[in-house]
């Protein structure tokens, strides 16, 4: 299952290592459909080779209750008709809780893809998801320490854990040649190493009145460090309302991008500036500094071992970027174990394995 951005880059890689496993799997990829502008959703699928989904459901934008129900109304026929073994979601997002509570009224077996991360602050809506997907998997795979002992904390069979590695970083380690080479930079008037990359999406953020203040600090903060910003249609829609039309030479506000343009330029820039969650694990493998524009982070790793800052929810500290790059210029960064591109083979050998079980232990081992 995928419905938005960030599910394709975790989901392309598992949907590839089961495609070469085709005499052993056999795999369909539903689109929920909770993010549909092209830019938002089809480009992934056709960059990182995923092609066609198998079902798209179309669900679109709406309240999170709207949203879960139309998945869950559309999915559960797919499911029945398919009748998997396994149900695979990834990540956090609205249509990861909606395809796990399908999936488990219907008895079947799922895998959490990025199981175990919290940021403990329930008004995030992405840690709902979280935690409920959690509770109905029965394979849980997860890619950093903290994970097992926030899975284990709350009653999670430690059976069902299992260390497998990122696959968002499979994603980036199988278009490492395509991003190095698509030089996005200079099509953007950029240099290599002298600009900041900023992305800003959150509810949190863009849906109140920090919004015109971050845009002000981003202003100042471009007359001595060039920006470049692609825009999330949520922010778009903020900045508008707000009728906030910053776009200058030294401050580019893009439409969203694809993949490999995005991160052709966060691979040559200084740093970047974010309140996404996957970008500060992005930035960590490539060792860019990545200020998090956040109080909380589900992604600790990223702090303790690499190259991210929690600035918190406040934009005045984006004036002190410049200060924070020479700094985290400084740090001893590395990467996390197993984030090393082969993650998605070992999910393919978790499942391998489980599904090898005889049927009665399968119900035990899987659901
Ligand atoms: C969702 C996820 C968030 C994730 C983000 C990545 C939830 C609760 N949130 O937030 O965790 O970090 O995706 O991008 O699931 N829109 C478009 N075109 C699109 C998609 C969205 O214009 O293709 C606009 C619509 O106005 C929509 C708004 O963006 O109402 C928000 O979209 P939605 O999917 O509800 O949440 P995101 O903010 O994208």
């Amino acid at each position: 299952m995928v419905g938005t951005r960030p599910n394709m880059m975790k989901i392309a890689p598992i949907a590839a290592e089961l495609g070469r496993r085709a005499d052993e799997f056999e795999h369909v990829l539903v689109h929920t459909g909770q993010h549909y502008d092209r830019e938002m959703s089809e480009i992934f699928l056709e960059e990182l080779g995923v092609g066609e989904p198998d079902y798209s459901l179309g669900v679109g934008s709406g309240s999170h209750a709207q949203q879960t129900a139309a998945v869950m109304e559309r999915l559960e026929p797919v499911l029945l008709e398919a009748e998997p073994d396994v149900v695979l979601v990834p990540g956090d997002v609205n249509s990861t809780l909606a395809a796990a509570l399908t999936a488990a009224k219907l008895l079947l077996p799922i895998g959490h893809v990025e199981a175990g991360l919290r940021s403990f602050d329930r008004t995030m809506p992405e840690e709902i998801n979280r935690i409920v997907a959690d509770q109905f998997s029965r394979l849980l795979f997860i890619h950093s320490p903290e994970a097992r002992d926030n899975l284990l904390a709350e009653g999670c069979p430690e059976a069902g854990i299992h260390d497998v590695g990122n696959t968002m970083i499979d994603s980036l380690v199988a278009m490492r040649d395509r991003i190095d080479a698509a030089a996005a930079p200079e099509k953007h008037g950029l240099s290599a190493g002298e600009y900041l990359v900023v992305t800003l999406h959150r509810p949190a953020l863009v849906d109140g009145p920090l919004l015109a203040e971050a845009m002000s600090q981003l202003a100042a903060l471009s007359e001595a460090l060039p920006i470049v910003f692609p825009v999330h249609p949520r922010t778009r829609a903020a900045l508008e309302a707000l009728a906030i039309d910053l776009d200058r030479d030294r401050l580019k506000l893009l439409d969203p991008i694809g993949y490999v343009e995005f991160l052709s330029l966060v691979a040559s820039s200084a740093g970047v500036l974010t309140d996404s969650g996957g970008i500060q694990e992005e930035t960590t493998y490539l060792g860019l500094p990545c200020f998090t524009l956040r109080s909380n982070t589900e992604r600790p790793v990223t702090v303790s071992m690499g190259t991210n800052t929690l600035l918190g929810l406040d934009p005045a500290r984006i004036a002190e970027v410049p200060s924070l790059l020479e700094a985290a210029r400084k740090k001893e960064a590395r990467i996390p174990p197993l984030w090393d591109g082969k993650a998605s083979e070992r999910i393919a050998e978790v499942l391998a394995s489980a599904l090898d079980e005889p049927v009665e232990q399968l119900g035990q081992a899987l659901g």
